[in-house]
């Protein structure tokens, strides 16, 4: 297993937003994560990345125990997020970000010494083509559209080809069109790293992910295959009731 997080509480203040979650991830899987509206996805990833320190529990990515360590470490250990908030720089052009996305990580040092700055180069317009972005890369990062930005975001949390990436809802507001593509342009990814991937559509989800996990009221209520998950008679209550 690639990441390992077992029995992770987490509260604030009276409110248990976790309670004793599981979540294995292989190389090379997508793992959805779904559930209701505060289900605690979010919080489950922040514990995983480190933005949000687990009241209870550990994490082991790469058989390392990390739960203690603060997210820089864990990015240096290859893991990358993409937040439900969009983080680009507006202001800056789409190549400056992804630009400043590599810099923001400690192996740029090594990127500057073991290549040329025309390595790096072909690294930011390789990502930036993956993402059907080339085109645009002297345009302000403001300027593109909401789906482009949160493909921008993607390339900007893949640039520092981490070993896991998670995302937090990286189709929100996107037209029909654009999830489609989204789900193109991540398929490929998986060769490259494992994903776990917060998602409220279920369509994309079944097209994209290898494993679910389901989360309800901070708790595991399921997790398999997408066949099995799809059967699952609690996860179709949840999902009856309350999504
Ligand atoms: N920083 C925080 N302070 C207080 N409560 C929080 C905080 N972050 C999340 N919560 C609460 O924890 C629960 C789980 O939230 P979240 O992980 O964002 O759910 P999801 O992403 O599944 O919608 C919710 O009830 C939310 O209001
Ligand atoms: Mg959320």
């Amino acid at each position: 297993m690639l990441l390992e997080a077992s029995g992770i509480g987490k509260s604030f203040g009276q409110l248990r937003a976790l309670d004793d979650v599981d979540l294995a991830v292989s190389t090379d899987e997508i793992h959805g994560l779904i559930g209701p509206n505060g289900s605690g996805k979010s919080t489950l990833l922040k514990c995983i990345a480190g933005a949000e320190r687990p009241s209870q529990g550990r994490v082991l990515f790469a058989g390392r125990d990390i739960t203690a360590l603060p997210p820089s470490e864990r990015a240096r250990a290859g893991m990358s997020i993409k937040f439900q908030i969009t983080s680009v720089m507006p202001a800056l052009s789409v190549y400056d970000n992804v630009l400043l996305a590599l810099q923001a990580h400690d192996r740029l040092r090594d990127l500057l010494t073991s290549r040329t700055r025309r390595g790096l180069d072909t690294q930011i317009t390789e990502m930036l083509a993956a993402f059907r972005l080339d085109r645009r890369a002297a345009a302000l990062a403001g300027e593109l559209s909401h789906g482009e930005q949160q493909w921008l975001e993607i390339a900007m949390a893949l640039a520092t080809a981490p070993r896991l990436l998670l995302l937090d809802e990286p189709t929100a507001g996107m037209s029909l069109e654009e999830r489609r593509v989204t789900g193109t342009l991540l398929r490929p990814i998986k060769a490259r790293c494992a994903i776990v991937i917060v998602e409220h559509d279920l369509d994309f989800i079944r097209d994209i992910c290898d494993v679910l996990t389901v989360l309800d009221q901070g708790r595991v209520i399921a997790s398999g295959s997408v066949a099995e998950i799809q059967v699952n008679a609690s996860v179709q209550e949840v999902y009856l009731t309350r999504v």
